[in-house]
């Protein structure tokens, strides 16, 4: 299956594991582009630029297929060694790094002096417009539906990637609700060159997380997630849970005085908590709309395999089928 996005990258299928926090480990990126996608480490979830080369070193011991590296710039309480994470990534041979969040502008142009492609991830037309124009080889287009950030415009993927389509001259995939071969032949349908799935891999059998979260997200459907941190313009699509309801009633009861200080209880340091010791109602963790479409949890293969036999059976049947009618 060849797209712009599996040319650019020498991958077999268009499929991308976006960058996700306390998931995207070695085990996961490595299984991913063993299947023919392109798994992303994330790189925050390394504390320091020294962990995130032995992570690739491990990642890299477990496949030879290429391999990217997620850098994320959000508010964040305490700012990374940004430097530092760019300059492991190129001095470890990572040559795909997929950007997300604040102005990504300073960092494409050494990554891009590092001979690094970059996919550049982000929720807006504006956005995207920005990005190519800075000069990113990719975008990965985040509509609302997705886990993580869905930024503070609400744009669904029907009309966030057809209006892609016709404003990029960039290949871009789309994000964001992405979950089986349905999902690919609309994201092509609608112009994109491939898909980017976070959530869908976290219920694999390489994920490496406690079970409790693959359980939780096979449990919930399409109505249990919630969008938190809007007031501080900082939106996270969620999984519902004890804590998201308390940090929704602070929302609630602070309205436009709240502070992050106010819920960092309910938002801080919860990662480790949750994705390693499943404690489940510790805190907020991201999860897209598309649990409500995740109903097992297959190996890494199995989940790429079905998705592109699934893509080509509606491609030759149902749509060949339209079409000649
Ligand atoms: C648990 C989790 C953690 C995530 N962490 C990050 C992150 O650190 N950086 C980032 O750019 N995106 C992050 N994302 C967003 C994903 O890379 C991807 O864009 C998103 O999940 C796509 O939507 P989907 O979940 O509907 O597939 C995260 C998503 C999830 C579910």
């Amino acid at each position: 299956m060849k797209t712009r996005i599996t040319e650019l990258f020498g991958i077999k299928y268009p499929i991308v594991q976006g960058g996700m926090h306390y998931v995207g480990l070695a085990e996961l990126a490595a299984a991913v582009s063993n299947a023919g996608g392109l798994g992303i480490i994330t790189a925050l979830t390394q504390p320091t630029p020294d962990h995130l080369a032995r992570e690739i070193e491990k990642a890299q011991k477990l496949t030879d297929k290429p391999l990217g590296v997620n850098l994320t710039f959000l508010p964040v309480v305490n700012q990374p060694d940004y430097p530092g994470y760019v300059k492991t990534i190129i001095d470890s041979g990572i040559r795909i790094v997929e950007t997300a969040g604040n102005n990504p502008g300073k960092w494409v142009e050494m990554l891009k002096a590092g001979g690094v492609k970059v996919i550049h991830k982000c929720t807006t037309i504006r956005h995207s417009l920005k990005a190519q124009s800075l000069g990113v080889d990719a975008l990965s287009v985040d509509g609302f539906e997705c886990g993580g950030h869905p930024g503070e415009d609400d744009i669904p993927n029907f009309i966030l990637l057809a209006r892609a389509q016709e404003e990029l001259k960039v290949p871009f995939i789309a994000s964001g609700g992405m979950a089986d071969g349905r999902s690919l032949v609309a994201a092509m349908a609608l112009g994109a060159d491939g898909v980017n799935m976070g959530t869908r891999f976290i219920a694999t059998r390489e994920a490496p997380v406690h079970e409790n979260v693959k359980k939780a997200i096979l449990a919930a459907s399409e109505t249990d997630t919630r969008l938190i941190m809007r007031p501080l313009r900082n939106t996270e699509r969620v999984l519902r849970n004890a804590a998201v309801d308390r940090l929704l009633e602070k929302e609630k009861a602070l309205g436009a005085n709240i502070r992050f200080e106010d819920i960092a209880a309910e938002v801080a340091g919860v990662y480790p908590r949750i994705m390693k010791d499943g404690d489940m109602d510790a805190g907020a963790w991201s999860c897209g709309m598309v649990a409500g479409l995740i109903h097992d949890i297959p190996t890494v293969q199995e989940l790429i395999d079905r998705i592109i036999s699934q893509a080509r059976d509606i491609i030759k049947g149902r749509l060949t089928a339209f079409a000649d009618s």
